[in-house]
């Protein structure tokens, strides 16, 4: 089984997300696909409720890009996992270099918000990657370390199961520059083996994103330690993200075709 999830970050109005999510249900109505891969897409908030609509009883999921640690409150401007939960949302994107970067979301509250999602029972696809500047500086493994080991210390056993990581290096996001296969092998090896330090009792599944398009997809998802993609602009696209699912899908055993 892949995952191919798609991050549509600020794009779409609700009119615009319901129109590209019709589309995805229609062209991957592929009675096969279900079996083969999992897709998430994740639109903004506003558009939740139209995706909802859109895709509701296909095979199809939806989920957010964010939420708040806290479950209700005197939090202006924020959302809570219950009102996603309410939208039948699958998953939460935590943690994704933008928000760290520009919403100045600090390792503490990045844990907060993980524990909330997965007590809620969703998904949360935890986002963690270096930079240039730190790859330059090999500093790779250490900040890895430090993402995984401050979001995920002390998680009770039940609740990795409903965890996925997304290693997304700062440097390929939105550059068309996807990470070399070499790179990306190397650094989910690493995590899978810091993940087994922090005790996770089973195969937490690890995506790659970064640039990945129709065309280098089928390269990154042969890899056999990339369990799937957190695509970005290629998944404001339609054609693109439904040839990345299909490719995902072939990418599968048991059918060895790729
Ligand atoms: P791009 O695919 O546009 O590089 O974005 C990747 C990403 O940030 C997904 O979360």
């Amino acid at each position: 089984m892949k995952w191919v999830v798609g991050n549509w970050k600020m794009h779409t109005t609700a009119q615009e997300a319901k129109l590209l999510a019709r589309r995805l249900r229609e062209e991957l109505y592929e009675p096969e696909l279900p079996r083969r891969v999992r897709v998430i897409v994740c639109p903004p908030f506003t558009s939740l409720c139209s995706v909802q609509e859109a895709l509701r009883g296909s095979w199809l999921q939806w989920g957010a890009q964010n939420c708040h640690e806290e479950l209700e409150g005197a939090f202006t401007g924020e959302i809570s996992v219950r009102m996603l939960t309410a939208l039948g949302c699958s998953a939460v994107i935590v943690g994704h270099s933008e928000r760290r970067r520009t919403a100045g979301e600090s390792t503490e509250r990045i844990a907060r918000k993980l524990r909330r999602v997965v007590q809620a029972g969703l998904w949360a696809i935890l986002c963690v990657g270096e930079t240039l500047a730190q790859r330059r500086a090999h500093r790779v493994r250490a900040v890895l370390t430090h993402q995984l080991r401050s979001a995920l210390q002390g998680l009770e056993p039940q609740q990795w199961e409903s965890l996925l990581i997304a290693y997304e290096p700062v440097w390929a996001i939105g550059t068309g520059q996807a990470a070399e296969l070499e790179h990306i092998r190397q650094a989910h090896t690493l995590i899978a083996e810091l993940l087994t330090q922090l005790g996770a009792p089973g195969h937490v599944p690890i995506l790659y994103g970064g640039s990945v398009t129709a065309e280098n997809a089928q390269q990154i998802l042969q890899l056999p330690e990339v369990d799937g993609v957190l695509v970005g602009s290629a998944s404001l696209d339609a054609w693109q993200f439904c040839t990345i699912v299909r490719v995902a899908a072939l990418c599968t055993s048991p059918i060895p075709t790729c």
